[in-house]
């Protein structure tokens, strides 16, 4: 087992490979003490991420907030003004989640979905019918939770999704053909970020979660990562608990409700 150290700074090496391969034209990668991120030109960018570690960054973060533009303020407890400096901010609602990273890979089982769900593939190409469309799975993430989500506007977070390079997402789907359950492991150099985990409200409880999540991270294990990193809501911690993930700390995060 890593100490929780090694964990952070696995973490954040997984989210400087995340805003590098994330980075569109117009967007600037921060790289300072106690922060690191992938900002905008706009707020209606809804891929800019900043990570602040500690206090070290509240002074630019103090001096640059308002020109900071990223959907997502991922602030660990241990920056205290930093956080308190951001609940002040009204375009931000908090919300509170761990930030864990697995390094067991190759030891995640294959796990059966509940009778009535099959594992999909899906597929992210408009064009793509062989698997079932991102479309219905980002609608069906939305309808199971749509404050994990980065907007409410299926468009917009369809176009989110799709912008998320080397991603393999998946869906269980029922006998009736409605995705009921969703997961994804975008893929960073040795990295993969876990994301779009959800399932319906009114099929929780039954592994599917676990099974989804240990579906996407197979796939990225087979693509080659050797670590999962992820930002887990209470919701989904013990599922990556069993998973083999580890807590690197306690996070606030602060989403853009622009
Ligand atoms: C988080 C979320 C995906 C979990 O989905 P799920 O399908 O209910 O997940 P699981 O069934 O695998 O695990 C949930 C619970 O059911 C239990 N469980 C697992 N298999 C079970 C089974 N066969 N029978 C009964 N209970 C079972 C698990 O032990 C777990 O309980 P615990 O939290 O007390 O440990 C779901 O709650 C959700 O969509 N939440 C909103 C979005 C969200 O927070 N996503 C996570 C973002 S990081």
């Amino acid at each position: 087992m890593a100490d929780a150290r090694g964990s952070i700074d696995q973490y954040v090496a997984g989210f400087r490979d995340r805003v590098r391969a994330m980075r569109h034209p117009g967007q600037e990668i921060v790289d300072e003490p106690g922060l690191l991120g992938l900002v905008g030109r706009s707020s209606e960018a809804l891929d800019g991420r900043v990570l602040v570690l500690d206090d070290r960054a509240h002074e630019t973060l103090a001096a640059r907030l308002p020109e900071l533009f990223a959907r997502v303020f991922y602030v660990f407890d241990d920056a205290e003004a930093c956080r308190g400096l951001m609940s002040q901010d009204p375009r931000f609602r908090p919300t509170r989640c761990t930030a864990m990273v697995c390094n067991g890979l190759g030891a995640i089982p294959e796990l059966s979905l509940p009778a009535g769900l099959t594992l999909r593939p899906v597929s992210a190409s408009p064009t793509d019918t062989a698997e079932v469309p991102l479309a219905d799975a980002a609608s069906a993430a939305l309808r199971s939770d749509a404050e994990m989500a980065p907007t409410t506007d299926l468009d917009s977070f369809l176009e989110y999704l799709r912008s998320i390079p080397n991603t393999r997402y998946v869906a269980a789907v029922d006998d009736g053909g409605d995705v009921r359950a969703t997961a994804a492991a975008a893929s960073w150099g040795s990295t993969t970020g876990v994301f779009f985990v959800n399932t319906d409200p009114a099929w929780r409880g039954r592994g599917i979660g676990t099974a989804m999540t240990a579906a996407a991270l197979r796939y990225a294990a087979a693509a080659g990562a050797e670590r999962a990193c992820l930002d887990a809501s209470s919701l989904g911690l013990s599922i990556y608990e069993r998973l083999g993930f580890e807590s690197v700390g306690a996070i606030t995060q602060f989403v853009d409700q622009g």
